[in-house]
């Protein structure tokens, strides 16, 4: 059993969170990593309304009766989500543990504390994540450079940006981005992390309820398969390599490209079809660096199971091996 800070806050038994993941957090994947011990969370935007959202945790509860969290992710957008709606859904729902991420969780932490509920807070920098733990926040994800999706402009990466959050915060941080194995988890404890938060490796897991082919594709990629999109806009995206990212990011090398340029080949719709549908090249999906270390496709269990067990091993063998 490896108990820390996270697993008491959260009840949970091993220090491994499933992060909020657009089009993959269904309740099929969340209830599985919260039945393997670990702590899943659904995603509140994959659900197109509230309502939707109030039925899918009903869902996940029918499924489970572990802790699980609800993902709110708050990002500028042309039409934004009724994100207080939402917000009221998780509460009214009585989910106890949020993960916010996007944007300051500020103007919605009255509304949790109110319904008693664990926030944790997922940014990119150690500025963002004291300004959090100000507002109250009960703990703090730190996602690293490596990570999938919206890594921030800072370029730090989780070896450097985890311990200068450990050190920096009283609430207990999650490291997050690039972590998926025991060797990495045990890499993360060492820097002061209580847990580490993955997405891409959870997507590689039988549950997930995207394609085959999205899993596959993710065995036999390398360290050298994700692009950076966005980075000329400073919204960076770290999504897989593909020939549509690989066409974003020839348009940005111009240097005067704008959203419109790119609009349309990065629509989240496509994305989505990619998932549904398993064509690869349909649109743009998000992966992380940490994709290089997918060898297989276990259930969460498994997964979960099998992090545990070998970090123990790497804990009670290799590191005492190497004390003189
Ligand atoms: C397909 C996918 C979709 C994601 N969507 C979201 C999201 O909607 N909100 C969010 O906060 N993070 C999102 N993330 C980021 C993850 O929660 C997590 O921070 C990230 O995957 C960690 O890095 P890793 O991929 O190296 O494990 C997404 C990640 C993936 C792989």
């Amino acid at each position: 059993m490896l108990k820390t800070r996270i697993t008491d806050l959260f009840g949970i038994e091993h220090p491994v969170i499933q992060g909020g993941m657009q089009w993959v957090g269904y309740a099929e994947l969340v209830s599985a990593v919260s039945n393997a011990g670990a702590l899943g969370i659904l995603t509140a935007l994959t659900q197109p309304t509230p309502e939707d959202l109030v039925k899918e945790i009903e869902r996940t509860r029918g499924m489970t009766d572990k802790p699980f969290g609800v993902n709110l992710t708050v990002l500028p957008t042309i039409n934004p989500p009724p994100y207080e709606e939402y917000a009221q859904a998780i509460v009214g729902s009585g989910v106890k543990i949020v993960e916010t991420a996007g944007r300051s969780p500020e103007p919605f932490m009255e509304l949790f504390k109110e319904y008693d509920v664990k926030v944790i807070h997922k940014c990119t920098s150690v500025r963002h994540a004291l300004k959090a733990q100000s507002v109250g926040v009960s703990a703090i994800t730190i996602d690293g450079f490596e990570c999938a999706g919206h890594p921030g402009e800072d370029d730090i990466p989780s070896l450097v940006l985890l311990p200068q959050a450990a050190e920096a915060l009283d609430v207990p941080v999650a490291g997050c981005g690039g972590f998926s194995d025991a060797k990495s988890m045990v890499a993360a404890l060492a820097l002061g992390g209580e847990a580490i938060v993955m997405g891409t490796r959870f997507m590689a897991t039988k549950e997930a309820g995207i394609h085959q082919n999205v899993k596959d594709k993710m065995t036999e990629a390398d360290e050298l398969s994700t692009n950076l999109m966005f980075r000329t806009m400073h919204n960076t995206a770290r999504v897989f390599k593909n020939s549509v990212s690989d066409q974003v990011v020839d348009i940005e090398s111009t240097g005067t490209a704008s959203f419109e340029d790119v609009k349309d080949l990065v629509a989240g719709q496509r994305g989505r079809v990619v998932f549904e549908e398993g064509d690869l090249e349909h649109g743009i999906w998000s992966a992380g660096i940490s994709v290089a270390r997918v060898k297989d496709v276990p259930t969460c269990k498994e997964m979960v199971s099998r992090l545990v067990s070998e970090a123990e091993e790497i804990i009670d063998g290799r590191l005492q091996s190497v004390k003189a």
